[in-house]
């Protein structure tokens, strides 16, 4: 990949993604799935930029939505309205009416009180609702507390008491069709063995409503599988395939998976060039043009993503991208944005060689909850986003430019 090229041409800070490695990830994971009917429906919560979107449809790929603007992004980008899901705990009336009219594949519920209101929605639609219930097998999945979502203590979902009340409910409503259910523990997950246990424990729930002839059609497994940021020992998606496959022995369902991070975490940097460095007192400060409002994930999780300096733009005109062999004297840093607050880091205490103004770090692992957790904190534009594919770069998003970012605010200015 050629960085230099693309920061010349787009500037910095730049999210820059691989598209071919976001095709093979999604075979690989489609394939591991062979054996069965299945279904992948890409969580656009992790970047939800329309070509991308509209990369993975064509590799046959559906969308997990969490908002309604989600589903018309899906919709726009080209995902069939049949592999489109809707899932979230607080979806509002105009909502799922969108939802139930663009006759999406189902609305996963998170609780009793919502599936009233799509049961009272659909029938003054008169439309059928498909829903699925989205059960918390409470089970502890070893992630960060902000992204697990599986315990009883998390908002998400409901017990399986509650489900299966709510199943029993919907078979008997004329305008609602359960056909699947959903469970998601978690995000960033590196280990097998809590996903495992969850999906036996739901298998063993769906088992139970098809018995009381509630005919399932899909089991929804989440998305959640971890990418290595640091060290971490990943989950196969052969392995994770194998484990959902032995829990649904003896269920004639469809499996959907929703991965986000997954799919396109590995295939995304943030290019972003060094603008100062300083000492305080012996602390060494390398801030660059890129911070926490184009990605929070350091400063909101303290997650790691590794850097890695190329050589300076201003300097080399190679058109490869060359590692810091020729740097020299690397030394502990913190990588920081020009955000006033001391909280805007990218990295801490990492080892980058001595650097100079223009300089390029590439910031790795960025193509899943960068762009798409970004905002215009400090009156920051966001970054444009390029798309790499078959080794041509093509631009997908346009940096913000200030005209944009006040334009609503300029027009309801007074006098
Ligand atoms: N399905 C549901 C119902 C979810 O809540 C999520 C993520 C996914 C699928 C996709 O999970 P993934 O495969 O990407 O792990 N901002 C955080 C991650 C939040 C994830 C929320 N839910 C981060 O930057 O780590």
């Amino acid at each position: 990949m050629d960085y230099f090229a693309l920061a010349q041409a787009y500037q910095t800070p730049l999210y820059v993604y691989d598209f071919d490695r976001i095709a093979h990830t999604f075979n690989t994971l489609k394939n591991a799935f062979k054996a069965r009917k299945s279904l992948i429906c890409y969580a656009l919560k992790a970047n939800s930029n329309l070509s991308l979107i509209h990369h993975l449809a064509q590799l046959g790929s559906g969308a997990d939505c969490v908002s309604i603007g989600e589903v018309r992004r899906a919709l726009r980008a080209g995902v069939p309205k049949y592999k489109i899901i809707f899932s979230g705990v607080g979806k509002q009336d105009s909502e799922i009416s969108e939802a139930l009219q663009s006759d999406i594949l189902f609305l996963n519920v998170e609780s009793e009180q919502e599936l009233y209101r799509i049961e009272s929605i659909a029938r003054d639609m008169q439309i059928k609702a498909r829903i699925s219930v989205r059960v918390n097998p409470n089970i502890e999945a070893k992630t960060h507390p902000y992204i697990s979502t599986g315990l009883s203590e998390n908002k998400f979902g409901v017990d399986i008491e509650q489900a299966k009340a709510m199943y029993i409910f919907a078979k008997n409503a004329p305008f609602l069709e359960p056909v699947g259910i959903h469970f998601h523990i978690g995000s960033q997950l590196t280990d097998l063995a809590p996903i495992k246990q969850a999906a036996q424990k739901i298998a063993k729930l769906a088992h139970s409503l098809l018995a009381l002839k509630i005919d399932l059609k899909f089991f929804d497994v989440g998305g959640g599988i971890g990418i290595c940021y640091d060290d971490e020992q990943i989950i196969a998606p052969y392995a994770y395939a194998q484990a959902i496959l032995e829990a649904l022995y003896g269920l004639d369902l469809t499996i959907i998976c929703e991965p986000g991070r997954l799919l396109v975490g590995e295939s995304g940097v943030l290019l972003t060039k060094v603008v100062y460095e300083k000492y305080n007192g012996e602390k060494r400060f390398v801030i660059v043009d890129a911070a926490m409002n184009d990605l929070m994930r350091p400063a909101l999780y303290g997650a790691t993503h590794k850097i890695e300096p190329l050589d300076s733009i201003n300097t080399e005109s190679s058109s490869s991208a060359r590692t810091s062999s020729t740097h020299t004297k690397a030394s502990v840093c913190d990588v920081v944005g020009p955000i006033c607050e001391s909280g805007d880091y990218l990295a801490k205490g990492i080892l980058l060689p001595t650097l100079k103004s223009g300089d390029l770090l590439l910031i790795k692992n960025a193509g899943a909850y960068g762009y798409s957790m970004a905002s215009n904190y400090n009156t920051r534009p966001r970054p444009a986003e390029v798309g790499v594919i078959n080794g041509e770069a093509r631009l997908i998003k346009r940096r913000e430019s200030f005209e944009e970012m006040i334009k609503d605010e300029e027009s309801l200015l007074k006098g």
